[in-house]
């Protein structure tokens, strides 16, 4: 009975990771098709007879992005929003741009990991492990360095510099989605209730009011 229990852990456990990214493609491509009327999860394939290579195509990451806002970085996304031949690849990538001392603030994907390079500058970067430890695990990085955010926590990166910084990011998702912490707690669409925030953050209601008002 208790192998049982082992053999439907391990199965559990197999079928999961199996699930952990983007399912894998079934076929060369499906150039995702925007114009279909048919919702699916991804996107519909546009017939391979009509594919093109500017379906797999980009340019304009060579642009910088504009960093003029409160929080001094500018990420600028290639993902199959703006690939559509990245449909089912489970791949994508970012440039970001930091003004001195910028930050990208904290912020999770919830569907890919993701594995960032330093072009320009320097940035302390780190993530912070899931509950209970919620261990900070950060480091200072430069030009040429790697550093990795496991998918789903919460993670930034800030530049500690006193030029410009630009990072290269590619994550395991043709769709990463961004979850910022601070929008989505303090700035959702209508307002979580300050009782809750209150409580949550262990702070008086004015307080709460005074972070919604910022976002
Ligand atoms: C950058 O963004 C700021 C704020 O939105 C805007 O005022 C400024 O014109 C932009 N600069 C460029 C070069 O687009």
């Amino acid at each position: 009975m208790a192998s049982h229990f082992l053999l439907l852990g391990i199965m559990f456990l197999i079928f999961s990771v199996a699930l952990a990214s983007d399912h894998s493609p079934l076929q060369d491509f499906c150039v995702g098709d925007k114009n279909s009327p048919v919702l699916v999860n991804g996107m519909v394939c546009k017939d391979p007879k009509l594919v093109q290579a500017d379906d797999f195509f980009f340019s304009g990451l060579h642009m910088v992005g504009n960093t003029s806002n409160a929080v001094g970085s500018k990420v600028t996304p290639v993902n199959v929003a703006q690939i559509a031949g990245l449909n089912t690849f489970g791949i994508s990538l970012a440039r970001i741009d930091f003004a001195p001392f910028g930050i990208n603030p904290p912020h999770t994907h919830p569907r890919a990991s993701e594995i960032l390079t330093v072009l320009e500058g320097s940035l302390h970067v780190g993530f912070v492990t899931s509950n209970p430890e919620n261990r900070l695990i950060s480091k200072v990085i430069y030009k040429g360095d790697v550093f990795v955010f496991p998918q789903g926590l919460v993670h930034f990166q800030k530049n500690v510099g006193y030029g410009k910084a630009v990072a290269i990011a590619a994550l395991s998702s043709q769709n990463p989605g961004v979850i910022a912490i601070a929008n989505a707690v303090f700035g959702s669409n209508p307002d979580i209730s300050s009782d809750v925030l209150a409580k949550a953050f262990q702070v008086d209601k004015n307080t709460i009011y005074q972070m919604q008002s910022k976002f």
